[in-house]
Formats: structure tokens, C-alpha cells, sequence
């Protein structure tokens, strides 16, 4: 359900609902008095298919789909735009218009996306009802900050509707996910980390991050707290509620891991192993070799005329030092190899001692860098039930949620 309220940013409102139906959600819209002076229902019940619903106190709307069978209905509320006053009004309890009255009747989970003028959203009152309205569990999407339409500037713009989409839609993916990996914490690298050799030049590999970010998603949507460590030329949008450190070599790649890693030891429950709070997933394409020199200057083809060679030295093993200095966090990892791959991914689990790793061969071009599908051998420690799981073809979302039930399922182990 998608509740629209009178404010400037209702027009962002017809594409948002375009994006729901596109993306496979059927949306029913309630719009306020004030939002009708906005942005016409005809505008949304052309767009949905369905009639719009505007009217509390009428005997004819009422008779139809009443306040309550679509309080009834809605899976998801949301409210985009949702105004001062209207966020007012549910932090009152009030229940004075049709919109105000299905969200104090519904069970469904209620999403709020505030926008105003930046003075209105700063104003301690907003932000006290918006503090009320998160402890009574409402989900708040936080405002852009930036230019707004009367002219000012600063936070209370509706994030663009594509951005909105995504936000509504991992909330809905999360309450359809079992959550198997609620209250735990997960870093995961992904992408190809960039070796420079001049400040024009580096050493890299084919590495898009696809297969990272689609299991940053699903550790998502099964309820962990995400850090993505990415290759910086990874051109993905990030999942929407991860959080994302962006690095250029292997070493920053590793600093970055190991700051956010001790934050997070730091900050975990004492009374728990943190083999069953912390999670270190490394999917990215790290590259072993470095160059032992960086030049300053850009290296001129005229100065080398004979050819050109450079010295390499080797780069960190990430994931074998990350095991090493964390044995408690729970730690998986990837092997992409091109032959005998099953030998390869079980030497790298028992010498690195990790928990789990997903196996496959980039040299299948159906399933290897870049591509949408991936299929997988998992292999377990000794210690688990398991010895291994194989995991059939299927896209990178698939097997990353598959992923995510083998974690659950050696958690629950340990
Ligand atoms: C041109 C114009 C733009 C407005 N834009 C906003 C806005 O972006 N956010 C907001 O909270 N109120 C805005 N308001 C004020 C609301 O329309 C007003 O508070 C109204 O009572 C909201 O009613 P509702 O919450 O029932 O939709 C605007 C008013 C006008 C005249």
C-alpha cells in the first residue's frame, strides 16, 4: 500500500508506485486530502490499475474496499511523501483521515519516507515524533540531504524514487527471508582490488563484485549487520542498508577489514563466542602480486623503447591473515579457479582455516566473472555435520541466498 501525503515531492510519488508494480508488487494507493493538490488520483489509479482510496467518512468508500479490509490487505505501508503533520498525527495515535486510520489498524510493517522543508524536518518537534515513531517500530527512510524546491538547503528532500524502490524493496525481501543470521555482524570484500604501477596505470583482474554484492544483499535481507569492503571500480549500485568502504590495493583492502573487524570485536556481547556474532565472508579478487615500486611520475614508452619490465613482489593473503588474527570470527571463503577446482578449494579451507568455502570454475564462462549465474560446491570444516553442499546453476541472488542457509546452518553448529 502506498499512502501519499501533501507535500511538494507527491509527484515523485507516480514513478515510485510505476518502480513497485514494476519490480512485482501489487500497489493500492491512500492518498491525504492535501496530497489530492498535489498530484491527481487519476495520475495513480491509471498508473496502478487500481482505484484510489482518499475518503474516510464515506457510506459509497466504505462499501467498497473499507479502512479496515485494507488495513487488512497491505503486506507494506508506505508513505512517500510522508509530511510533518501526517507523521505528527501517527505520533499522536490520531486517526482523523483514511490514511492516519489504516496505519493505527494494520499489522503490516509501516515505512515513512519524510519529506519537507529542511527548517520543518530539523524542527525538535518532527524529530521527536520521528524518534516516537521508530520506537513504536514504524521503519523511518532517512531524507537527501540538498537542494530543495523552495530554494534552501539541507536534509528533508524524498530520496528519487528508483532509491526509494530499493530501500522498500529489501524490507519487503527481508520479511519473506528466514533470519538466520539476525544480530550478527558480516564484512565481506568483494570486487578486484587495483595495483597501481604509475598514476596512470595498475595491475588488476576481471572481477565485477556481482557475486560479492548479491551476498552482501542476502546477509542482508537474513538480518546481519553488512560492512562491504569493494574493489573501488566495482560500478555496482550498493545494497540498500549496507554499509560500504570503497579501496583501491589489497593493503587497504586489509586495513579496512581488519579496522572495521576490530570495531566490531569490540563491540560484541562478552557472554557470546564471537563465532556466533561475527561473520568474514572474502569474495574478492585480491591480487598476489604487487609491484615492488610504484613510480611517481608516468612511466613514457619513449624511456623504454626496448620493452618494459616490472619487479612484483607478493600482496597480503586477506583471508589467511584474517582467519590467523580472528580464530573467533566465523570465516568463509571463495576459490575461483580454472582446474581441478575441488582440490584446490579444500587445500585453501584447511590451510586457511576457514569454516566454509564455495568453490567454483571461473572457467566456465556461464558461471564465471561477470556473468548473472554462478554454480557452487561448498565445502566444510571437519568439525561441521557436512561434509559439502553442491549448488546447482542459478543466478547470483539464488546462490547467495543458498550461501546464506549454509552460514545458518554451521552457526548453528558452533
Ligand atoms: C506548496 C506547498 C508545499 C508543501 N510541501 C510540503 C512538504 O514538502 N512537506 C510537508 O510536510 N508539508 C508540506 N506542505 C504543507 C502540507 O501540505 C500541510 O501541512 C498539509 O496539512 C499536510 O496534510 P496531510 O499530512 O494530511 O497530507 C506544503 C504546503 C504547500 C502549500
Amino acid at each position: 500500500m502506498l499512502g501519499i501525503t501533501g507535500g511538494i515531492a507527491a509527484y515523485k510519488s507516480a514513478v515510485l508506485a510505476r518502480l513497485l508494480i514494476k519490480a512485482g508488487c501489487d500497489v493500492r494507493v491512500v492518498m491525504t486530502r492535501a496530497a489530492c493538490e498535489f498530484i491527481t488520483p487519476l495520475t495513480l489509479q491509471a498508473l496502478t490499475g487500481n482505484e484510489v482510496h482518499t475518503e474516510l467518512l464515506d457510506a459509497e468508500a466504505e462499501r467498497g474496499m473499507g479502512h479496515i479490509e485494507l488495513a487488512k490487505w497491505a503486506d507494506v505501508m508506505v508513505i512517500a511523501p510522508a509530511s510533518a503533520n501526517t507523521l505528527a498525527k501517527l505520533a499522536a495515535g490520531m486517526a482523523d483521515n483514511l490514511l492516519t486510520t489504516i496505519c493505527l489498524a494494520t499489522s503490516a510493517k509501516v515505512l515513512l519516507a519524510p519529506a519537507m522543508n529542511q527548517a520543518m524536518y530539523a524542527h525538535a518537534i518532527t524529530q521527536d515524533n520521528l524518534a516516537k515513531l521508530h520506537n513504536f517500530g514504524y521503519h523511518i527512510i532517512t531524507p537527501d540531504a540538498g537542494e530543495q524546491a523552495c530554494g534552501d538547503v539541507g536534509a528533508g528532500r524524498l530520496p528519487e524514487p528508483e532509491d526509494l524502490c530499493e530501500q522498500i524493496l529489501a524490507v519487503i525481501k527481508k520479511r519473506s527471508t528466514p533470519q538466520v543470521l539476525a544480530g550478527k555482524s558480516v564484512i565481506i570484500t568483494a570486487g578486484a582490488t587495483t595495483e597501481p604501477i604509475d598514476p596512470v596505470r595498475f595491475l588488476s583482474n576481471h572481477s565485477t563484485g556481482k557475486m560479492g554484492f548479491a551476498l552482501a544483499a542476502a546477509c542482508r535481507d537474513a538480518g546481519a549487520d553488512v560492512v562491504l569492503v569493494s574493489g573501488k571500480r566495482v560500478s555496482l549500485p550498493t545494497p540498500a542498508g549496507v554499509m560500504r568502504i570503497n579501496v583501491g590495493t589489497a593493503d587497504e583492502m586489509l586495513a579496512a577489514c581488519q579496522a572495521k573487524m576490530s570495531e566490531l570485536l569490540a563491540s560484541t556481547d562478552q557472554n557470546q563466542t564471537a563465532k556466533n556474532q561475527v561473520i568474514f565472508i572474502g569474495t574478492a579478487a585480491v591480487a598476489d602480486y604487487k609491484t615492488a615500486n610504484v613510480a611517481t611520475q608516468k612511466i613514457k614508452k619513449t624511456a623504454n623503447e626496448g620493452g618494459l619490465s616490472l619487479q612484483l613482489v607478493r600482496n597480503p593473503d586477506i583471508l589467511a591473515l584474517m582467519s590467523k588474527t580472528y580464530p573467533d570470527a566465523l570465516m568463509v571463503g571463495f576459490a575461483a579457479e580454472t582446474q581441478d577446482t575441488e582440490n584446490y578449494a579444500k587445500g585453501k579451507l584447511a590451510a586457511k582455516n576457514l569454516d566454509m568455502i564455495a568453490c567454483n570454475d571461473v572457467s566456465n564462462q556461464a558461471i564465471g566473472f561477470g556473468s548473472d549465474d554462478n554454480a557452487m560446491t561448498v565445502f566444510f570444516a571437519e568439525r561441521y555435520q557436512k561434509a559439502r553442499t553442491v549448488l546447482p546453476q542459478a543466478s547470483k541472488a539464488q546462490i547467495a541466498a543458498s550461501l546464506v542457509a549454509c552460514m545458518g546452518e554451521i552457526l548453528a553448529q558452533s
